[in-house]
């Protein structure tokens, strides 16, 4: 419905009432119900109060975290938010005001601790934004959410993560033309108990990404094989696809990093060191190994990825596949360990990442 629409149909009910002038001045809040106390809109308590269940998800999200996050906090990072370009973003004033799709977020002064909040998503010009389609207990809700589809689409997460070309990668992806956007893969249905006792179809507010093993899982298919070349030469041919992210894989480009990781193991156990002394990063580890991350423009990283990937981005696409081939003597090598590993940051070690993909292949 649109707003004019909804603000014509509050000024009915409340005509009904009386004192419908006095509701419409005071403006901002024309949702309330007659004899109910207007809704605080400068703050997401109010939220809380009746929406316990998405609360408790919301705050076991990063969303609620991202003005506290250590990791933000860091000295090399936002310095505790001293740079303060760093703030739009990590607590904004709500998106619906500030303007959706690929327009700058603007920062909030009050609650930053909140982080991206309920109002950051939900507010628009006083009034509370849902779903569409409402379910049947929204219509007299004291909130008075208003149905509008953009909250469910990609525009809304357009502010502040297309900084990091997350939302372009998705529009230039397979799946726009399927219809899966954002909410299918981060924002799972779940059923949800509305106050009069019936069940509605809800959305988790977790959203799952970067810190969560299970969803690192869902991103990527690992296929290896033996290949023998017409010298008899033997290569490990392992082949690594962006299978289920919808947009580029590790997502965030500059923060996080994914080494693949092959390690030669010869028939006596004895594991064979890197071949090429590491390239710059990952010595600790591995025979041979490849980093998946977009540097930034002053890292020596850049030129060897051009040598070793012929590009500088070396992201993983939606749906592309990696082919990295090793080359073994089979008279000396017994098997190889495959492992994917994750770092929520460039710096950490392989020891401090997360393991999203482990095996070992025998080789003869
Ligand atoms: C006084 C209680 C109350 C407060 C405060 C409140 N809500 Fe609601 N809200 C409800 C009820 C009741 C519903 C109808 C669904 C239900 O019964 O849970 C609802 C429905 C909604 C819906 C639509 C759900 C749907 O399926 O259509 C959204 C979105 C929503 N609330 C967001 C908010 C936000 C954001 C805030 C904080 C600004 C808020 N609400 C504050 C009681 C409240
Ligand atoms: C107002 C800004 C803003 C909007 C709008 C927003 N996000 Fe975020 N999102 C953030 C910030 C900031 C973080 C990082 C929090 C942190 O870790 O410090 C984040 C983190 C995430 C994460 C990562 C969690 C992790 O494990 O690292 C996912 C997934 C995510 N958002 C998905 C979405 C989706 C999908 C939408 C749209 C429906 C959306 N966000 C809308 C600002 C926003
Ligand atoms: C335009 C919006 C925007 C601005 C401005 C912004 N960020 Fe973020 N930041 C995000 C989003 C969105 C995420 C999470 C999604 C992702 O990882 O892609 C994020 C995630 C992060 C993370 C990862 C957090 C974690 O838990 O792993 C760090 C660190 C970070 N930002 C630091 C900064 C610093 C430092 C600045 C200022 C120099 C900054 N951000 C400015 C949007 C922004
Ligand atoms: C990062 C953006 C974002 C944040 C933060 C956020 N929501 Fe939502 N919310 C959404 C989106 C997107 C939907 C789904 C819209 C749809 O399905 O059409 C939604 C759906 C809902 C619904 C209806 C579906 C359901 O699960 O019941 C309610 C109620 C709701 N949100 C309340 C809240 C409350 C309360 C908070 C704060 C604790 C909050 N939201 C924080 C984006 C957000
Ligand atoms: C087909 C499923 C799918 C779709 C569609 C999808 N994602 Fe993801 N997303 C994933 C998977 C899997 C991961 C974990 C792997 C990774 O980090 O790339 C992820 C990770 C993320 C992260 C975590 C980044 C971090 O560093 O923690 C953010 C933020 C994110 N997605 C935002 C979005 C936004 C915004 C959209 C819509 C424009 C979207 N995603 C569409 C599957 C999807």
């Amino acid at each position: 419905m649109s707003k004019a629409v909804r603000v014509t149909a509050a000024a009915a009910v409340l005509l009904l009432f009386g004192g419908a002038l006095f509701f419409l001045q005071t403006g901002g809040n024309g949702g309330a119900a007659a004899g109910v106390a207007p809704l605080d809109l400068s703050t997401s308590d109010s939220c809380r109060d009746c929406h316990a269940d998405i609360w408790a998800e919301w705050q076991s999200s990063f969303h609620a975290q991202s003005f506290t996050d250590p990791l933000v906090l860091a000295k090399e990072q936002s310095n505790n938010f001293r740079n303060q370009a760093c703030i739009p973003c990590h607590a904004p004033e709500p998106v619906f005001e500030t303007g959706l799709g690929k327009v700058r977020v603007i920062e909030r002064v009050t609650q930053r601790e909140r982080g991206v909040d309920c109002l950051s998503c939900h507010r628009a010009f006083g009034a509370v934004v849902g779903p569409a389609m409402r379910s049947p207990g929204a219509a007299n809700a004291p909130c008075a959410p208003i149905g509008d589809a953009q909250l469910a689409s990609p525009a809304l997460c357009a502010p502040c993560h297309n900084q990091h070309n997350t939302v372009d990668e998705w529009e230039s992806s397979r799946y726009p033309a399927t219809g899966v956007t954002c909410l299918d893969c981060h924002m799972q249905p779940v059923e949800r108990k509305n106050a009069d006792g019936r069940v509605r179809r809800g959305r988790s507010h977790r959203f799952p990404g970067g810190h969560d093993l299970e969803t690192l899982q869902k991103a990527a298919t690992i296929e290896a094989a033996v290949a023998r070349s017409d010298d008899g030469s033997r290569r490990l041919v392992v082949r690594l696809t962006n299978s289920g992210a919808g947009h580029n894989y590790p997502a965030d480009a500059r923060h996080r990093a994914l080494d693949l990781v092959v390690t030669l193991i010869q028939q006596d156990g004895v594991l064979l060191p890197p071949r090429d002394g590491g390239r710059g990063y990952g010595r600790e580890r591995g025979t041979e190994r490849r980093r998946f991350r977009n540097p930034y423009r002053e890292e020596t990283e850049r030129l060897t990825n051009r040598e070793l990937f012929g590009r500088e981005n070396t992201q993983i696409g939606s749906g592309e596949t990696i082919t990295f081939e090793v080359p073994f003597d089979p008279a000396a090598v017994a098997s190889a360990r495959v492992e994917l590993i994750y770092k929520l940051t460039p710096i950490q070690t392989d020891d401090e990442g997360v393991r999203v993909h482990d095996q070992v292949i025998l080789l003869r």
